[in-house]
């Protein structure tokens, strides 16, 4: 009741300027709840809401025995409300006329400079995908993801989805400061755009995990958020898992993590954007000595990868490391007060 009237109060507030069609995006979806699921009463989508399983997708992709441990329900029944998700759903194969057009859902995100937009395939980052930036300190990986808050809450036709950020903040990074110089330089009122962001301070990485279940909710509340940034990535699990024997426990968390993430992303068309840092290598003989925080796990998740460095006169070098369509190339972009430029 309250957490309603509060998502309506944001509502109210959002900019109407930069991004006429924030409004429209409630009250359009009647998609089935979990309680149409056989098994399922109030009761037990109750303790699956609190579980952060809002949907039929999150429930779908379960295992009987997840479900049953976390519903209180016996496996028999769980299974069956698996099987109902995944038939209402229609998770199957589909053709790929069918796969063409839910690909045409994608949205992007200009980055703000054309170089680094074309990197990453033409019109900066995309949703159903995780972005990661990865980079010593001072590469703008924050400054690219301060960019990026911006930049969604621009039109269509300005690179942007008419969105809204949310903006998960692990290191005490998130600067409004340079969110206004960033919307001013676009000519936005700095107010309404600070509003469109969504920021939450991640104290641990539990806290970090929890977070994302309230981005289901805020979503299911008809917020239209259409990027999630999470700076940093990995900051909170490293500090947390730092000893050697806690490796193995710090990579699955991180697996389960990013899991989520892909789930999350996919679930609602969401652009993810996360930052991760970087540790020396000893056993890198040749080449920048530099490897990414959470190894495999995190780059295997990744839907793209890119390295940031620092290039010549204050410019920033961003590298495509890894990604399913296009091409490990390189390319020179700029920080500046207005945010990333060419
Ligand atoms: P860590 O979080 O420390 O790992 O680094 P990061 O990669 O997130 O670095 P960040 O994106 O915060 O980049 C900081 C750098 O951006 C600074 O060293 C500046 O070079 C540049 N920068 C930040 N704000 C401005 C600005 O207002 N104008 C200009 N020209 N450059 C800026
Ligand atoms: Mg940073």
């Amino acid at each position: 009741m309250t957490l309603k009237k509060e998502v309506s109060k944001i509502k109210d507030a959002v900019s109407e300027e930069i991004n006429p069609e924030l409004k429209k995006e409630t009250g359009k979806d009647k998609e089935p709840k979990l309680t149409d699921l056989p098994g399922i009463g109030p009761t037990v989508s109750a303790k699956l809401e609190a579980a952060g399983i809002y949907d039929l997708m999150s429930l779908a992709v379960m295992t009987p025995s997840d479900l049953s441990d976390v519903a209180g329900v016996g496996e028999a029944v769980a299974r069956k409300a698996i099987q109902a998700a995944r038939g209402m759903l229609d998770l199957g194969f589909m053709d790929g006329t069918e796969y063409a057009k839910k690909r045409e859902s994608i949205h992007y995100i200009t980055t703000g400079s054309e170089s680094l937009n074309a990197l990453l395939g033409g019109r900066g980052i995309t949703s159903r995908a995780i972005t990661e930036a990865f980079g010593a300190f001072g590469s703008g990986k924050t400054q690219l993801g301060l960019t990026l808050a911006v930049n969604v809450q621009l039109p269509p036709e300005k690179g942007g989805v008419s969105g809204k950020c949310v903006f998960i903040d692990t290191e005490g990074t998130f600067r409004p400061s340079r969110v206004k110089q960033i919307a001013e330089h676009l000519g936005a009122n700095p107010e309404k755009v600070l509003k469109n962001i969504l920021v939450a301070r991640a104290f641990n990485s539990d806290h970090q995990i929890l977070l994302l279940d309230k981005v289901s909710e805020m979503i299911k509340n008809g917020e239209p958020i259409k990027i999630l940034i999470i700076d940093s990535l990995t900051a909170h699990f490293r500090a947390e898992f730092s000893g050697r024997g806690q490796l193995a426990d710090r990579q699955q968390r991180l697996n389960r993590y990013m899991h989520q993430l892909m789930r999350l992303s996919e679930t609602h068309n969401l652009a993810v954007y996360v930052t991760n840092q970087v540790m020396a290598n000893p056993a890198q003989l040749f080449g920048d000595p530099t490897t990414a925080i959470g190894g495999h796990i995190v780059g295997h998740a990744a839907t793209y990868r890119i390295y940031l460095r620092r290039g010549k006169a204050g410019s920033r070098v961003a590298k495509m490391i890894d990604s399913p369509d296009l091409p490990d190339n390189e390319t020179v972009f700029n920080v500046t007060v207005g945010g990333i430029v060419d």
